[in-house]
């Protein structure tokens, strides 16, 4: 039996995540395994029943499970509140208390939506790379921090554990993979990333078979636009991963097709990289894949069945090649399909395989 928390969220968060859901109960009659599936409330729906974006119930949730799935946080009407009140004080609060100290990101193409980038076909075309972020240290969490009048700071700082298991862990991956890992830093300006590069090529002794590039995270966003099929693993620091896993989500058509998982030691969350949508709202208008396709990476990363994250992979390139598209990634003279149709569409190539 498998723990899911699943947390709908705001937006189209509810939308996406019961599109999700249907997978993940069609995948458990199809292969006979069990789920338990627990609902709870996080960001604005939180903040509007208790007065707080991350309660305690809602944390000790997902400390207490094999996996969370998150929809989307956050909303016009949040966005008022003081920094430490907002969703993203809450998510922040939430990946660090859960250990995520690793966010994957692929940014990989699906051949049906080639035509979709704002990138030439012959350049995006076979573009399937892995960005892994570092989630829960540098200067999103660096003390000292603040602003007065005058001044405002904020501190970039790596421990060397810090370091040492983001490398490792994207070595790892590499070595899934094609074997290249580049990691991405300022080590021409920042001391933080010298001392980065240095832990990185050290932890690479254990890793002979990986080869290994640095890259300035500068040159880096243009080589992603440049030419992205010269990349397999991307490692990179949290802010500039937050960067570059938006330039590398976009260049592949559309962020609503792009999953991600956090993971740490103990823990995992996965969700969608694209945001809580409130203009399309409840209208039945969202593309599910992303959610869909992160279920994918919990049957990978959590439950350790990359069988069964292939057959969900598979099951969303048979409905897109079919023709289905929502309206983000509809053509205009296309009829676009709704949340309902393509899950439905999605559902029934899973069972059918
Ligand atoms: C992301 C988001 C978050 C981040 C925000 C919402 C705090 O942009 O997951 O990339 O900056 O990490
Ligand atoms: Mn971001």
């Amino acid at each position: 039996m498998f723990k899911i928390v699943s947390i709908p969220g705001d937006g189209i968060g509810p939308e996406v995540v019961a599109s999700a859901i249907r997978v993940i109960d069609a995948l458990a009659e199809k292969h006979g395994l069990e789920f338990s599936i627990e609902e709870h409330l996080f960001g604005g729906a939180s903040y509007d029943a208790h007065g707080e974006m991350l309660t305690d119930e809602t944390l000790d949730a997902c400390k207490n499970c094999d996996a969370v799935l998150l929809g989307a946080v956050g909303g016009p009407k949040w966005e008022n509140l003081s920094h430490d009140k907002k969703p993203e004080a809450a998510l922040l609060k939430l990946r660090k208390e859960l250990g995520l100290f690793a966010n994957l990101r692929p940014a990989k193409v699906y051949d049906a939506l080639v035509d979709a980038s704002s990138l030439k076909p012959e350049i995006l075309s076979g573009t399937d790379f892995m960005v892994i972020r570092e989630l829960t240290g540098g200067i999103y969490f660096g003390q000292p921090r603040g602003y007065d009048e005058t001044r405002g700071w904020n501190t970039m700082v790596y421990e060397r554990y810090e370091v040492e298991r983001i490398a490792r862990l994207a070595f790892d991956a590499a070595m899934k993979r094609k074997k290249r890992l580049v990691s991405i830093d300022k080590a021409n300006v920042l001391e933080c990333s010298q001392f980065w590069r240095n832990i990185v090529h050290e932890v690479h002794g254990d890793y002979p078979e990986v080869e290994l590039l640095d890259m300035y995270v500068d040159n880096a966003a243009m080589q992603i636009v440049r030419d992205p099929k010269q990349f397999d693993v991307i490692v990179t620091k949290n802010l500039f991963g937050d960067i570059l896993s938006d330039i590398s989500g976009m260049i592949t058509g559309s962020l609503g097709m792009l999953p991600s998982a956090s993971i740490g030691t103990s823990h995992a969350l996965y969700e969608p990289i694209h945001g809580s949508a409130p203009d399309i709202a409840g209208r039945n208008k969202a593309n599910p894949i992303a959610t869909v396709a992160s279920v994918a990476m919990m049957f990978e990363h959590t439950f350790c069945m990359k069988n069964i994250a292939d057959e969900i992979y598979a099951a969303i390139e048979k409905t897109l090649a079919g023709g289905l598209r929502t309206a983000d990634i509809a053509n205009p003279e296309d009829r676009a399909v709704s949340t309902t149709e393509i899950t439905d569409a999605i559902v029934s190539n899973l069972k059918a395989s």
